[in-house]
């Protein structure tokens, strides 16, 4: 009879994906040979699994178009791609995250486009093409508060059907939170999960006009 493969302990499953873990053989690997890595991209963040759970509920629908701003590893986006049939682009200021969020990609079986470059970047026009925003931990310092609010604005004036963004609750946040729900009409949701670990994160959700 068949055995079942048994689970690798560098990866942690969740939703139907496999998220690495910093012990795997390919990541130490990988950050061995990146000297100096930057930006806080070096893990999957936990809001990106409370992101998963609140989408597992509330999915795209398959063939959206959906850019992860400030991907890092991608999990999130990996996780549309895999399980919702979504077309997904991950953005993030750091390159080096790329090869992170290549080989998480490889893993699942999924392809997810690539861009190195700020958020700050995105244009009006090249956001009317995705049907979903979304960041998950993006939002920890104080001066990412206005270009984030300004990103959202553009989005929902461009059309994007909703933006989420998912945060432990750390002030810029709330800052970023209170903006979009009193000029853009956003609602945060708290949400809980227990798997893998007992958690409690806010989603700011804005919605098309
Ligand atoms: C805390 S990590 C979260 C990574 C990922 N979203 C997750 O939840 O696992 C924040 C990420 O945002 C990226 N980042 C920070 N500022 C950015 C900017 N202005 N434009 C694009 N990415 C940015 C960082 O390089 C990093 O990968």
């Amino acid at each position: 009879m068949p055995t079942k493969p048994l689970p690798s302990p560098h990866l942690l499953t969740y939703k139907g994906v496999s998220a690495l873990r910093a012990s795997h053989p390919r990541v130490r690997q990988l950050k061995r040979q990146q000297q100096g890595h930057a930006a806080h991209g070096n893990k999957v963040w936990r809001s990106s699994f409370v992101l998963m759970d609140y989408l597992s509920t509330w999915g795209v629908p398959s063939g959206a178009q959906v850019l992860d701003i400030g991907c890092g590893w991608g999990l999130t986006g990996i996780y549309l791609a895999k399980c919702h049939g979504a077309i997904v682009t991950g953005l993030d200021i750091d390159a080096s995250v790329e090869p992170f969020l290549r080989l998480q990609a490889e893993l699942n079986n999924c392809n997810i486009a690539f861009q190195a470059r700020e958020f700050e970047s995105l244009k009006r026009k090249e956001l009317a093409q995705y049907h979903t925003l979304m960041g998950t931990d993006i939002c920890f310092w104080d001066e990412m508060t206005a270009p984030l609010f300004n990103l959202i604005k553009r989005a929902q004036s461009a059309g994007t059907q909703q933006i989420l963004i998912a945060d432990p609750g750390r002030q810029p946040f709330w800052d970023l939170a209170d903006l979009c729900v009193e000029k853009l009409g956003a609602d945060v949701i708290s949400r809980t999960i227990d798997k893998p670990w007992k958690s409690q994160k806010y989603i700011l959700k804005v919605s098309a006009n």
